[in-house]
Formats: C-alpha cells, sequence, structure tokens
C-alpha cells in the first residue's frame, strides 16, 4: 500500500511537470481550480481522513490548511470560497511542495505501521480521490492553456485515438443487472446493484468524430431550433455557440486547442467537449439518441471505451438501497444526486485502472470542459 500510495502521489506531480510557475495559481472561472490548489486538496484530504483521523500524536502541517484547501466537506469545517481559490497566492507552490512531501513522509509511517481494514479503506478511497483530481488537473490546465492567445504547448500527453470498430451492437429486450457487486473498491454511487428491463436497441460500437460534426455545423446544427432542448437553445443564443468548446474557426478552417498547440481539427479522432445539449441535438440531427446508463453497461464489454467520457441520458440518481457513508465522507457524492447527468466510461486522463463499467460520472448538462464525447444509440 505504501508503494501504490507513493506512486499515485507522484503521478500527481508528473502531471504538472509542463507546467510554469506562472500557471499554478491562475483560475479562469469557478468550475476551474489552480493545479496548486488540486495538489494541495488532494494532501489535505489524506491529512483530514486518514492521519488527523487515525494518528493520535500527529501534528498538522498548517493549521490554516484544513480551511484553504477543504473542496466541499461541510461536516469537518468551513472553507475557502470555490470561485476564491485563484486568488490564494498564498502559499506559494513551494509550501504546497512542502506540504506533500511533509504528508507523505507521514502516511508512509502510518501504512507502516499496524494499519486496521477500516483504516486502509480510507488510504484506498484517498487514492481513488486523488486519481479523479489527477483527471480533473488535465481538464483544468487544457482550460488554462487552452484560453490563452498563443495557445501554449502542454506536451504530447492526452491525445486521443483513431477509433477502429464500426457499426452496431444489438441488445435483445429482456431484464438486466447493473451496478457494483464485487470485493474491490468502488464508489457508494455504484451499489446497490439491481435489475433493470430494457427494450432492444442497437448501440453504436465507435464514438462520434469530428468529421461527424463538422457535418453536423455544416448543415446548421447550431441554428435548429428543433434540434434543441429549450435550455440548450437558450445556452446556443445567449454564448452564440457555434462548435464544441476549444474550436476556432480560422480563415474558413475549423483549428482546435489540443494541448500540443493550436491544430487543424482531425476528422478522423472522437469528437470531444460538447455538453449534453450539443450531443442531444446531434443525435436529433441523426435520428438518433443518447443511450441511458443501463444500456451502456449492459453492453460496455462489447465496445471499446476509455478515449472519453460518454454522455448518457439518465439522471444522476441514488440506485435502489443507496446509502450515504455517515459523517464527512457521506458527502462524497450522495449530495451531488440532483440536477446532473451521468457519463460512463472513462478518458485518455484516466488514471489506468480508477474506471470499470458500473462507474458513474456526472456532471451538469451545460458543461463541456471535461474530457466527454457521445456515442449513439437506435
Ligand atoms: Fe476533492
Amino acid at each position: 500500500m505504501i508503494e501504490r500510495f507513493l506512486t499515485i502521489r507522484k503521478r500527481t506531480e508528473g502531471i504538472c511537470v509542463p507546467l510554469e510557475i506562472e500557471d499554478y495559481s491562475v483560475q479562469p472561472n469557478s468550475d476551474v481550480s489552480p493545479p496548486k490548489w488540486h495538489l494541495a486538496h488532494t494532501t489535505w484530504f489524506f491529512e483530514q481522513f486518514v492521519l488527523k483521523a487515525f494518528v493520535s500524536e500527529y501534528s498538522e502541517f498548517d493549521v490554516d490548511y484544513s480551511y484553504l484547501f477543504n473542496s466541499y466537506y461541510s461536516n469537518v469545517g468551513e472553507h475557502v470560497l470555490r470561485a476564491d481559490r485563484g486568488l490564494m497566492t498564498r502559499p506559494t507552490i513551494a509550501d504546497v511542495v512542502n506540504y506533500r512531501n511533509y504528508v507523505d513522509e507521514q502516511m508512509a509511517l502510518f501504512l507502516s505501521g499496524n494499519v486496521a481494514k477500516g483504516q486502509l479503506e480510507k488510504v484506498e478511497l484517498g487514492i481513488n480521490h486523488e486519481e479523479q483530481h489527477q483527471e480533473l488537473l488535465a481538464y483544468d490546465m487544457k482550460y488554462i492553456l487552452g484560453h490563452q492567445p498563443t495557445f501554449p504547448k502542454y506536451g504530447d500527453g492526452f491525445q486521443l485515438k483513431k477509433e477502429r470498430e464500426f457499426g452496431f451492437v444489438s441488445v435483445d429486450e429482456g431484464v438486466y443487472e447493473i451496478g457494483y457487486n464485487g470485493p474491490n473498491f468502488h464508489f457508494d454511487n455504484e451499489e446497490n446493484s439491481h435489475k433493470v428491463y430494457l427494450n432492444a436497441y442497437e448501440m453504436s460500437k465507435s464514438l462520434v468524430t469530428n468529421g461527424n460534426w463538422l457535418a453536423f455545423i455544416a448543415a446548421g446544427g447550431y441554428e435548429d431550433v428543433n434540434l434543441w432542448h429549450s435550455e440548450g437553445w437558450s445556452w446556443v443564443q445567449g454564448l452564440e455557440i457555434k462548435a464544441p468548446m476549444y474550436w476556432y474557426l480560422d480563415r474558413g478552417e475549423w483549428k482546435y486547442y489540443d494541448m500540443t498547440g493550436f491544430n487543424l481539427v482531425d476528422k478522423d479522432l472522437p469528437v470531444m467537449h460538447i455538453n449534453l445539449y450539443e450531443a442531444h441535438a446531434y443525435a436529433e440531427w441523426k435520428g438518433m439518441r443518447l443511450p441511458t446508463e443501463a444500456e451502456w453497461e449492459v453492453v460496455a464489454d462489447q465496445i471499446q471505451w476509455g478515449q472519453l467520457w460518454e454522455w448518457t441520458n439518465s439522471a444522476y440518481l441514488p440506485y435502489p438501497g443507496f446509502k450515504s457513508e455517515a459523517g464527512a465522507l457521506g458527502e462524497y457524492n450522495g449530495k451531488f444526486m440532483v440536477n446532473q447527468k451521468t457519463l460512463r466510461g472513462g478518458s485518455i486522463a484516466t488514471a489506468i485502472g480508477h474506471s470499470r463499467k458500473t462507474y458513474r460520472n456526472f456532471f451538469h448538462a451545460d458543461f463541456r470542459l471535461q474530457f466527454c464525447g457521445l456515442r449513439l444509440v437506435k
């Protein structure tokens, strides 16, 4: 467990290597957190829920940090407003690196002793939490660099590949089981496993591509009110949306920021950075629809996934029998089960082994900074 813990911690730092010092503290909007904040908050999680909880003589690195780097856990005290994370030029990145090193040493010491099963479970949760933030770091670094006039290069990481399989998978009507039922780590929102009835359907083996999306744009998809939800149409009109996030029309050609720089849109790659409204409008235009999360999970073993999170048309709701843990960690998932849609799969920014077919990601319908795409059903 010590090795696993330290490997995950190092991976987070590795993701930040291409950044310059100036990149660490900015917060372009309230949905994007500064990289420095992610580095500190993931450390706070271990300090708060492992070291302070289980090590009797533990002395905090800095008593202010529990206020500065708590995200949303009201049961453990107040926290800095989400939108104010970018105002904190102090503590410095050097302070945060020291904080990480201090907590890593304390954690290694703790893990080398006699650790109870329930305590190990909290460490495992902290590791999975940090993996989630590694993915958020990728989104936020892309946003920070991809909204600058010069589109600075992050590096060659986080690149999509061409899909290799096409056509549809057919599923018969019937009763199927979804949700997590096994001995390994999973989030509370994946339980309880339960039965669902599905009508017969066919699901595409491939994600929608940029080439498909260019055709949608050329056909006037963003101008046809009949394809859109009312909320989606207000969003398109209010913000004059004409393409996915990071796309710009440059002298008649669509280009995008893809973390390697500002490049021509590659027609063969899956389209990314579209929100639920756009995914729905595209599906309407094709005369198809988005899958439900049950439909997605039932075919998960027969499709390639893991390039992009895939929008489903399912509301993010508790499964039958869902129970939040008592106390602060009960705030992890349950309190977000309102006004969001689930996304399934995983992405090029997801830590290896982090996702699984029962994994439920979730975002509001208007979000598109995450690495997401879509797959159609008929
Ligand atoms: Fe967090």
